[in-house]
């Protein structure tokens, strides 16, 4: 049975797939960018099992490529709005994903950007590199604490949810949230607040992140009248999917001084970033790395393959979407 993996993973999990005796076909080609659409179908062709990568688009045609064989598309990620689902429900390819894993890393990337916009630590080093540091003032990069602020968080999932532990633990600060379902359980533990609407949260907030996947009913969830809801000192964290938040949108609130800063490690356009953003000293700007750590990257692979293997051995794949 021939297994497409559309970029490499480490290695971890393509030793777990070839011990089953699997024919693994990894796109080493696209070691450093994004498979092609080309790639994809030829990868797919015959295969039983695709494990694509975040930035690699399966659609219907690469299923169609894939066909009478394919049984599975299993996600190296925990978003999964790379993968056209109408398609797959109506060719009846299960999809996966990897949760389970990035949470801690999502989680401490999303406090260390907090930290680092609220502090201006990476405008206080490019300051600082520049030649800027001629005399300690007491008024210079004034920063704002973190420290027993209310954080919002938007989309109570696992990501959610730990960041959330931190912050409340670490920092002692004070949890609001917005989610389709309430979680009492969350709440005693966290001394946590559900707000019903969105609208209702953001006026709380000194920091609002945002945990919910990419669908059409979170696409712009962060539009103009929402930023506009935020108070002129609170900070906006993305680290779910750029479309979450009308880019060009942010661009003017953080123009316009509606919202005091942002820290972002996924774009509308990615891997494109509006060019107003890039000259913005009160944003933090990171290339979609919010789960890269060494740890995760290797459980991804893992669980990935996990997914394939009991799909292929005709258990239900424990990570289903859908
Ligand atoms: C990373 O962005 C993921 O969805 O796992
Ligand atoms: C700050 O550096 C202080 O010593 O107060």
């Amino acid at each position: 049975m021939k297994i497409f993996i559309t970029r490499p993973i480490p290695e971890k999990g393509i030793h777990m797939l070839k011990a089953k005796g699997y024919d693994v076909v990894v796109n080493e080609a696209a070691a450093d960018r994004a498979a092609t659409e080309e790639e994809m179908i030829a990868g797919a062709t015959g295969a039983t099992a695709i494990l694509p990568l975040l930035t690699d688009k399966v659609t219907a045609a690469v299923m169609d490529a894939g066909l009478p064989t394919l049984k599975i598309i299993a996600n190296y990620a925990v978003g999964f709005n790379h993968v056209d689902m109408d398609a797959a429900r109506a060719r009846n390819i299960f999809v996966t994903n990897t949760p389970g894993t990035n949470e801690p890393a999502v989680a401490e990337y999303t406090i260390g950007a907090m930290l680092n916009i609220a502090r201006r630590l990476n405008e206080g080093d490019r300051a600082t590199r520049a030649g800027k540091f001629n005399t300690w003032g007491m008024w210079d990069m004034m920063g704002d604490s973190i420290m027993g602020k209310t954080l919002g968080i938007v989309g109570l999932g696992k990501i959610g949810k730990q960041v959330a532990h931190m912050a409340e633990h670490g920092f002692e600060m004070t949890i609001v949230y917005q989610n389709t379902q309430q979680d009492d359980e969350f709440e005693k533990d966290h001394k946590a607040t559900y707000c019903a609407s969105l609208d209702a949260m953001l006026p709380l907030c000194d920091f609002v992140s945002l945990h919910v996947p990419l669908l059409d009913s979170t696409k712009h969830l962060m539009n103009v009248a929402r930023l506009k809801l935020m108070k002129p000192s609170a900070f906006l964290i993305n680290t779910s999917r750029g479309p979450v938040v009308d880019e060009q949108a942010l661009v003017d609130a953080l123009k316009a001084g509606i919202i005091k800063g942002a820290a972002l490690d996924v774009y509308e356009f990615e891997p494109q970033i509006s060019p107003d953003l890039l000259k913005m000293e009160n944003v933090l700007l990171t290339p979609h790395i919010a789960a890269g750590t060494r740890e995760v990257r290797e459980k991804m692979s893992e669980v990935a393959a996990t997914n394939i293997i009991e799909a292929l051995e005709g258990r239900a794949p424990p990570n289903l979407v859908q």
